[in-house]
């Protein structure tokens, strides 16, 4: 079911950046997973090696997620378009119009208990237009009966060292969630 929709990604032209793209970033982990992390859209390294959050806001998640105990095997990532955009601007709406409904059949399949958006742009699309990042992160919310969560995009955390900590008690409630799901 995946590998199908994978396929459909890969010569995938429904929105202009396919002509700068080096690989299609479609997702990578456990597929029968509980949770579910999704982030934005791929940058330089996942266009290079077609795997997202590789590069290094990945290893500053990897932190988070070793500090936690959430083994590599206990989540699938993907992202909220599966293109690069040029110079990592944020994505157009009609970019994600036309990419959403690949994520939206990788939840079905997946079929996770729990859906953590890395970061605003995840959030709004997948939680509420108006998502308010720094007020709302943490906070769980219950979208067509599936609990969804977001965090800061670890992007942000570089930039802003002083998220860490939120961060922190972020992803320890997401353990502690998902010992109860
Ligand atoms: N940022 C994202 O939102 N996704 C990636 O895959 C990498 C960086
Ligand atoms: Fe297709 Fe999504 Fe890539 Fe646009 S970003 S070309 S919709 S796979």
């Amino acid at each position: 079911m995946l590998e199908t929709i994978r396929e459909q990604c890969e010569t995938c032209r429904k929105c202009t950046l396919w002509k700068a793209r080096t690989n299609v970033v479609f997702g990578r982990g456990n597929e029968k997973a509980k949770l579910l992390f999704v982030g934005e859209a791929p940058g330089a390294n996942e266009d290079l090696t077609g795997k997202p959050f590789v590069g290094a806001a990945g290893k500053l998640l990897d932190t988070y997620l070793a500090a936690v105990g959430i083994g590599e095997d206990a989540y699938y990532i993907a992202n909220i378009l599966k293109c690069r955009p040029p110079h990592n601007r944020d994505p157009l709406p009609e970019e994600e119009d036309a990419c959403k409904p690949y994520l939206d059949e990788q939840i079905r399949a997946i079929d996770p208990k729990l859906i953590v958006c890395l970061g605003r742009i995840a959030a709004m699309r997948l939680i509420k237009p108006d998502f308010a990042i720094t007020r709302e992160h943490g906070r769980v919310f219950t979208v067509s009966a599936r609990k969804l969560l977001a965090v800061f995009h670890p992007a942000a955390l570089l930039r802003d060292p002083r998220k860490k900590e939120a961060m922190l008690l972020d992803f320890k409630e997401i353990a502690r969630l998902l010992e109860t799901l």
